[in-house]
């Protein structure tokens, strides 16, 4: 590698021209990008939904820099941070060749994405003791690998990865691997993003989410934060309009000053019931341990998972079932709800 990161994705991605969508200069009066020149009935949206969205809108890359601390020509915006993972394994794996590293049990998407671009998964677990990252074995792996994806907090362990094992991760693969660093549920934890290191390891990418601790799962709004480079790399491989009209105006009306403050309040309501929720779980006779968390949702160890969701179930409640994943043996994971439906759920398995 000559130095830069971009050294490392596909040549074909490097060399590809890529789709030249209309131009954009809301100065002007569209004539060129063959919509229609009428609003649908009734559709009384602020840009009107007959005209293609900006793509990587500026207001909505601003917002997002800005609730981030990012500089903008570091941030793409995305449907979700799966986009995100998804655009990272094309435009750097080749199929059939090049591999990614993944730490289980973690988020199953990074494996599932991989698996569609053909590109290999080495998977290093985590340590039995407290789901640690194994940090020499993951550098090993990353040697052999373009992609190492870690989780912090990670789901479903619920647990924050080492800084210092990360960063070490990041310093000894500076040259042969990207370091997708996953913080969709950062904002549980109360710690600062690695997104301030970014100067330092230009391998480091960070991947943000609104939808669990902005509360905007639905508007499916993803931020990954990383070099130019590589941010230039993914504005050429990302589906021209990506981000639907819609999502801007939401995203932007419902990340306001006051909306934040709002979501902030909602995390300390939420980890106080996650307390409630641990402490009642702890003495309950079906249940094993509880394992920390530093996310909205508990792993719990059953003595009979089955008889746990059965429970939930007929109090009409869902959780997840992890208990024939490898390593997760009769464990559930349980988002933690509203007051009323946590209580609801520890008198139905009570
Ligand atoms: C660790 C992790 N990353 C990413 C995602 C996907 O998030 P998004 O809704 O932004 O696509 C999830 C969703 O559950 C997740 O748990």
């Amino acid at each position: 590698m000559t130095g830069s990161v971009l050294d490392l994705a596909r040549p074909d991605i490097l060399e590809l021209q890529p789709y030249q969508h209309a131009a954009w200069d809301p100065a002007l009066e569209r004539m060129h990008a063959n919509e229609m020149p009428w609003r649908a009935q009734g559709d009384n949206t602020r840009a009107g939904l007959n005209r293609y969205p900006e793509p990587q809108p500026k207001a909505l890359v601003e917002r997002m820099a800005q609730l981030y601390g990012a500089p903008v020509q570091q941030v793409l915006v995305g449907r979700g941070s799966d986009e995100a993972i998804d655009l990272l394994v094309r435009a750097f794996c080749r199929a059939g060749q090049d591999s990614v590293v993944i730490t289980p049990p973690t988020f199953g998407f990074y494996k599932v994405a991989a698996r569609i671009q053909g590109a290999d998964v080495i998977e290093v677990p985590l340590l039995r003791d407290g789901f640690r990252l194994d940090t020499s074995a993951v550098i090993d792996a990353g040697r052999r690998a373009k992609l190492v994806f870690l989780c912090s907090p990670n789901n479903p362990t619920g647990n924050l990865l080492g800084e210092e094992a990360m960063l070490q991760v990041c310093c000894a693969l500076a040259r042969q691997a990207l370091v997708v660093l996953d913080e969709a549920y950062l904002e549980f934890a109360g710690r600062p993003s690695l997104a301030g290191r970014l100067a330092e390891f230009p391998n480091l990418v960070i991947l943000r989410t609104l939808s669990k601790a902005y509360a905007l799962a639905g508007a499916r709004l993803g931020t990954l934060i990383a070099s130019e480079e590589i941010v230039g790399l993914l504005k050429r491989i990302i589906p021209p309009y990506a981000i639907p009209a819609s999502t801007v105006d939401e995203v932007l009306n419902l990340t306001e000053a006051p909306q934040r403050a709002s979501a902030a309040a909602r995390i300390g309501t939420l980890l106080a019931e996650r307390e409630v929720v641990r402490q009642h779980l702890e003495r309950s006779r079906n249940v094993v341990s509880v394992h920390p968390s530093d996310a909205n949702f508990l792993l719990v160890e059953c003595r009979d998972a089955y008889a746990f969701l059965a429970a939930g179930k007929s109090a009409g409640l869902l959780v997840r079932d992890f208990s024939s994943a490898p390593r997760l043996t009769r464990c559930l994971r349980i988002s933690i709800g509203t007051p009323d439906q946590n209580r609801r759920l520890l008198a139905a398995v009570e």
